[in-house]
């Protein structure tokens, strides 16, 4: 709402909340003077605001609307609230992608956007926008263009972004990719599980899925090496069991392969390599350029059973559907049965097992 009275786009009024610049930054000037009232001058605040409204007429210095100088006389005339900080990103819903911008764009998208407001404010400034590396954020403060960096999705993919960063592991960031479908997309479409995370599984279900180890180093195979079996085979080899990726693909990374060659998509490329990353020094065994099928010879006892209700060993199968997960969430199996198996099939695997069929090792 804030925004929407700032805006020279929306806010057409011609009473004190209107008008120009100073008009429209009435409403907003008074919320933080309130918040002051109530909780004191020392208690910081930080008011976000556009840097750009990427709206003709709006607040934009894109399309000859408003321009560069309009942000700045919104962020100064907010000055009068005695806000703390300015928290900088862009868009309305009439521009919607730029709300979150999505892998076409480029990392660091609205610094410029910030950069142009601290240049005409005494109080910090804070920028936000695919800002996806420890680099990228140690350059933007280097280059002194803003005070801070604020980073929304690449917390999602890895809440640990910043305790790797100062423990020197930023390789071992998940990364986030850009596109929008397990956060933004999802709650935007009302998905019963809210937020998610395409390459974070634990994302709103951390406690759900917790990470436990296992006393059994009991075998595993994984059929299909696309994100979701990369991601599967080292969450188990690192909670204790063997396993053994097989793909019949030369290469993995599956169709998550596939999305990464249209423009604006090479990004997807980094969760692949985070991933084969992870496998190999998990100590996932990997095997390429082979069908998961009876011929596939991988070493278990012959005549191992395994049945729907084989009370001795549990364990997990991940199920592997690439991104056609249903309704973004990779569907979990507990699977009982004995101490290694093999699958020729998924659905003719759980087909038979749900029938009450017994499936024999060859
Ligand atoms: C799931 C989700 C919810 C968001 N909710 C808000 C919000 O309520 N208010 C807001 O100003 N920005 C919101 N944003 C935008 C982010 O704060 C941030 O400005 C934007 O995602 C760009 O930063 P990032 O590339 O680091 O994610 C949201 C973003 C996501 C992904
Ligand atoms: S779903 Fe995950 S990877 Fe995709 S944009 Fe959102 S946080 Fe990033």
């Amino acid at each position: 709402m804030g925004s929407q009275f700032l805006s020279p786009n929306t806010n057409k009024r011609t009473d004190k909340y209107g008008g120009g610049q100073r008009g429209r930054a009435r409403f907003l000037i008074e919320v933080i003077k309130g918040i002051k009232n109530e909780l004191g001058r020392d208690f910081l605040v930080s008011c976000r605001i556009n840097g750009s409204d990427f709206m003709d007429g709006g607040m934009d210095f894109m399309d000859g609307g408003m321009t560069f100088v309009d942000a700045q006389e919104a962020a100064q005339a907010l000055l009068e609230s005695g806000v703390d900080v300015l928290n900088v990103s862009a868009g309305v819903y009439g521009s919607y992608p730029s709300i979150v911008p999505p892998s076409v764009e480029p990392q660091g998208c609205f610094v410029e956007l910030a950069e142009n407001i601290k240049k005409v404010v005494p109080v910090p400034v804070i920028t936000v926008g695919r800002i996806k590396t420890p680099e990228l954020a140690e350059k933007i403060l280097a280059e002194k263009k803003t005070d801070f960096v604020a980073l929304g999705r690449a917390l999602i993919a890895d809440p640990d972004w910043v305790q790797k960063t100062f423990a020197g592991k930023e390789a071992d960031i998940r990364p986030c990719i850009g596109c929008n479908q397990g956060c933004i997309d999802s709650i935007n479409a009302g998905r019963e599980e809210g937020l998610t995370c395409t390459i974070n599984p634990w994302a709103g279900r951390e406690f759900k899925l917790a990470f436990k180890k296992v006393e059994n180093k009991d075998k595993v195979v994984v059929v299909g090496g696309g994100p979701a079996g990369l991601n599967a085979a080292w969450v188990m080899a690192k909670r204790g069991y063997q396993v053994t990726l097989v793909e019949e693909q030369e290469k993995l990374g599956g169709q998550l392969r596939l999305a990464a060659i249209p423009p604006g998509k090479a990004e997807f490329r980094e969760a692949i390599d985070y991933f084969i990353n992870k496998v190999q020094t998990a100590g996932v065994e990997t095997i390429l350029g082979k069908r998961a099928d009876v011929s596939l010879h991988i070493p278990t006892k012959t005549g191992d059973t395994i049945t729907k209700r084989t009370p001795s060993l549990f364990w997990y199968l991940w199920l592997f559907t690439n991104f056609s997960f249903r309704k973004g969430v990779p569907l979990f199996l507990q699977v009982y049965g004995e101490k290694s198996c093999l699958f020729s099939s998924v659905c003719g695997f759980l087909s038979r097992l749900l029938a009450g069929s017994k499936i024999n090792i060859a």
